[in-house]
């Protein structure tokens, strides 16, 4: 059988950068640098993202490139039998990620139809009220566009999506930051976004939460990139490829910060309380499903085009992640079991959806934990042993031809340089570090 490729190298990175840019950029990025002393942390993130989850995404590509197959084969056959179970974990921990990210991928449709609907007078407060019931059936619902988008086919399906997606995101994301710059209390937002201050750079927990954020938001550590790099040709830089998507990804947190950040003012200056009582900024998800809300009621019809957008933006970059989260599984029954992209997707999707309604049921409890072991456990380790198999079982040379094939100079590039020492020992030194410090 023919292995199913990009149809052209953008395509491969849009598609890779979709996966990337997610609530991980739009939300999660800059409430945390709202909370960590604003460009201090934009600073220390974009550090991290280049010195440590760059190399260790390039680590996870040449990998799947390599392998050419599935996850599970691709890590088999480089590191035996301890390899594949690595694959398997991998799976696993990307279905865990889709589940939880089902849940608040349905609330931003429950957000962004309210929105929508108060346009034309009409008001239907369960979208916007928590609920089983309504985690439940929006949940599903995001569910099956993304089963309906994955099951076309790569070039069809998550491909072209992605393309269309991904410049339609960015156009929204301007033009509501260029937009929210001009209310009252904006420019106060970019100049504390902007200014950094050093002192929140000692906090304690601050670098273990931006090495967590930098491995999320490029969706390394399961196998995610691992089978985007197997859709590509022979010749394709694997190490430009990876900037291209760090650079998209990271770009694009910016820019939400340049949005996220300056909203938050704008709703200080409206009176809104923006602190909690201990006096620390109010918790991401008060933020983004509360306080915004509540600030966007406070602006009349604007408010709703506000509100529609913002939430719009956020639904459409969490789409272009679960394609790629509902990718990995399929891909890996349809080399296993010969059954058509159809039926696999529905398989897994199915899968997928009974441990998200058991997540929705015990809310309370499963949430948090899920989310806590997967992203700041799981996918750090999974990274760093990546990290390992390419360091210490692969060969110099032949890995200096899997990296780049197509580029003679590589060989004396600064990346080729530093790269295999650094996947070989301050990749994994430091995520260990990081990973030690927070069981602390
Ligand atoms: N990178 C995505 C984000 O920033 O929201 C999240 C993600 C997507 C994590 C895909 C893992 C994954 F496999």
């Amino acid at each position: 059988m023919v292995k199913t490729q990009f149809s052209s190298r953008l395509g491969f990175v849009l598609t890779a950068a979709g996966s990337a840019v997610g609530l991980g950029n739009i939300w999660g990025f800059p409430t945390q640098a709202a909370q960590h002393g604003g460009g201090a942390f934009l600073l220390l993130y974009l550090l991290l993202v280049f010195a440590l989850a760059y190399p260790a995404l390039v680590a996870e590509m040449a990998i799947g490139r390599r392998g050419h197959q599935e996850p599970i084969a691709d890590l088999g056959s480089l590191a035996g039998k301890v390899g594949k179970l690595t694959g398997w974990l991998g799976l696993l921990a990307v279905s865990a990620i889709l589940s939880f990210y089902l849940i608040i991928a349905g609330w931003l449709l429950g957000y962004m139809s309210d929105a929508l609907l108060r346009l034309v007078g009409v008001s239907w407060p369960w979208l916007t009220t928590f609920s089983l019931g309504r985690n439940l059936i929006l949940g599903l619902l995001f569910g099956l566009i993304t089963w309906w988008v994955v099951q076309r086919g790569l070039q069809e399906g998550i491909e072209k999506w992605s393309k269309r997606l991904m410049p339609a995101l960015l156009v929204v994301l301007i033009a509501l930051a260029c937009y929210v710059l001009t209310l009252p209390g904006g420019s106060e937002g970019l100049s504390a976004y902007l200014t950094p201050d050093p002192q929140k750079l000692l906090a304690p927990n601050l670098w273990l939460a931006a090495t967590g954020q930098a491995f999320f938001s490029l969706s390394i550590g399961v196998c995610v990139m691992m089978v985007y790099a197997s859709y590509l040709d022979k010749d394709a830089s694997l190490p430009r490829l990876g900037l291209q998507v760090t650079l998209i990804d990271s770009g694009i947190a910016f820019l939400a910060g340049l949005l996220v950040i300056p909203t938050l003012y704008v709703a200080k200056a409206q009176g809104l309380a923006i602190l909690d009582a201990h006096g620390q900024l109010i918790s991401s998800d008060t933020l983004v499903f509360d306080l915004f809300p509540r600030l966007f009621a406070t602006m009349g019809s604007a408010g709703l085009v506000l509100s529609f957008g913002f939430f719009l933006l956020l639904a459409v970059a969490a789409l272009t992640s679960t394609l790629s989260m509902l990718e990995v599984p399929t891909a890996s029954l349809v080399a296993r079991t010969g059954s058509s992209r159809r039926v696999a997707s529905a398989w897994v999707l199915g899968l997928v959806l009974i441990a998200m309604a058991l997540i929705c049921w015990q809310f309370g409890t499963l949430f948090g934990l899920v989310v806590k072991v997967v992203t700041q456990y799981a996918q750090p380790l999974l990274g760093l042993v990546f990290c390992v198999y390419v360091g210490w079982l692969w060969r110099r040379d032949s890995l200096l031809k899997a990296l780049a094939a197509e580029d003679e100079t590589f060989a004396k590039s600064w990346f080729w340089r530093l790269w295999p020492g650094y996947v070989k020992l301050v990749c994994p030194l430091l995520i260990l570090l990081v990973m030690v410090q927070s069981i602390q």
